[in-house]
């Protein structure tokens, strides 16, 4: 612990020192600004801890809120698909070279649009990951498909591309492949799949914008692509996504889903009249607001990928030594693949050495954190869905993960506390 800081408070505000933030119980400081000033004195007397190195701060750049404003003040056009959510979709289109991107409300909205595109009927079966996020599954739950959850690999956590052709079956139409940590999965392997069994292919990279496999953006390889641009990715506009149709005969379908089932594109387009009710659909369009907030990150896509990077190389460097004693284990990267340090975790022996070192590093005030449990053993799994062959890796690699604090500006003397706060605790276990 670095010390115990000057607190005060001033009326029912909580000052504290600047830069670092505070909990008061497990309460945000914000969170407790609007109780009466004595509970809040009684929580600090009591029960106060501390975090002072977040897990996770949503990226800003500087620029968003004039961007905002504009879009306000000027362009008078809040709604979706005005002048920042153009530029948004061909900003996505020109640095990925994708033949269409529409920003939606989320990854999630991303994900049910690529789902509705499929048209999957009751019974049809959708292969994915367990080890991912519960809306990889919901998206395919919600239109009747089945979930066939397949293992993962213990390298990289994606889905195991090599046992994927054998829980394909006749009701088999969609491969969906997760790229954990904005690392690719073996997409030459899934494509092929594809190709041979007529399959679609939902790439979910809500956690891979800027990654690429091979040279192509991820995203970019499946039928459809669905980013995510919630708080705790690397571009951010609060809530929001986009999905890529990379099949140009699913554009206008994908429009027509994206606005409530109506062909109000083909009327903006002037190719009808009027536009009305054709197809079956939903109100996935983002706010000009959120994209104009997203178009001054992607701006500086590159500069933001670069200091994640920094991050995520020095996390690298100062674990070798832990890895190569074997004492944890690091992610792993394979060839052709470029990954945009979306996040850095380690691999503990087992469950009860990671939730030790979670404890640990909240005493040091680092906020590290667990991820998934997997689907398949999750209530609504087991009434979605079923595990496709043994549950090697899954269950097993999941409870060893721990990730660490990674975010767009962490400053080096942040991530150097991290990195000794690990290390001392297993200084303290040899
Ligand atoms: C792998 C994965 N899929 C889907 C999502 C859903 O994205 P969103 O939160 O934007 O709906 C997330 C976000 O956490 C994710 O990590």
């Amino acid at each position: 612990m670095r010390g115990v800081p000057d607190i005060g408070i001033i009326g029912k505000a909580v000052v504290c020192d600047v830069g670092v933030r505070w909990y008061i119980g497990c309460l945000p400081i914000h969170e407790v600004d609007h109780l009466p000033v004595e509970n809040v004195a009684l929580l600090m007397h009591h029960t106060w801890e501390f975090v002072m190195i977040d897990f996770n701060i949503p990226p800003y750049v500087g620029t968003e809120m004039e961007y905002v404003r504009e879009a306000a003040a000027v362009n008078h056009k809040i709604c979706g698909d005005g002048p920042f959510s153009r530029r948004c979709h061909e900003w996505l289109e020109q640095r990925f070279g994708v033949k269409k991107a529409m920003l939606t409300t989320s990854g999630t909205a991303a994900l049910e649009m690529a789902a509705i595109l499929c048209d999957l009927k009751e019974g049809d079966e959708v292969i994915l990951p367990s080890f991912t996020f519960s809306s990889t599954a919901t998206a395919f739950q919600m239109v009747g498909a089945r979930l066939v959850f397949v293992d993962i690999r213990p390298d990289t956590m994606n889905i195991d591309e090599q046992k994927i052709e054998d829980a394909i079956t006749s009701r088999t139409r969609v491969i969906a492949p997760v790229h954990y940590a904005g690392v690719s999965c073996e997409m030459d392997t899934i494509l092929a799949l594809a190709r041979k069994y007529d399959l679609f292919v939902v790439e979910d990279a809500a956690q891979g914008v800027m990654s690429t496999y091979h040279g192509r953006p991820l995203g970019g390889l499946g039928t459809f692509g669905c980013y995510s641009f919630h708080e705790t990715k690397n571009y951010s506009m609060g809530e929001g996504g986009a999905i890529l149709v990379n099949d140009e005969a699913f554009i206008e379908r994908a429009e027509i889903i994206r606005e409530k089932g109506t062909n109000r594109q083909r009327f903006f387009r002037g190719q009808v009249d009027k536009y009305t009710w054709v197809d079956r659909g939903g109100s996935y369009l983002q706010s000009d607001l959120n994209a104009a907030y997203l178009l001054a990150q992607l701006e500086q896509a590159d500069h933001i990928n670069d200091n994640r990077l920094t991050t995520w190389n020095f996390y690298w460097d100062a674990f070798q030594d832990l890895a190569q004693d074997g004492l944890v284990q690091l992610p792993v990267v394979p060839e052709g693949c470029v990954h945009n340090a979306h996040m850095f975790y380690l691999k503990c022996a087992d469950l009860a050495e990671r939730t030790d070192l979670i404890a640990h590093l909240k005493e040091r005030g680092v906020g590290a954190v667990f991820h998934y449990i997997p689907l398949h053993s999750s209530p609504a799994g087991l009434m979605f869905g079923r595990f496709h062959g043994e549950d090697e890796f899954t269950t097993r690699e999941s409870e060893r993960l721990v990730r660490l604090p990674l975010y767009y500006g962490m400053t080096a003397e942040d991530r150097a506390t991290v990195a000794q706060a690990v290390h001392e605790f297993y200084q303290a276990r040899s």
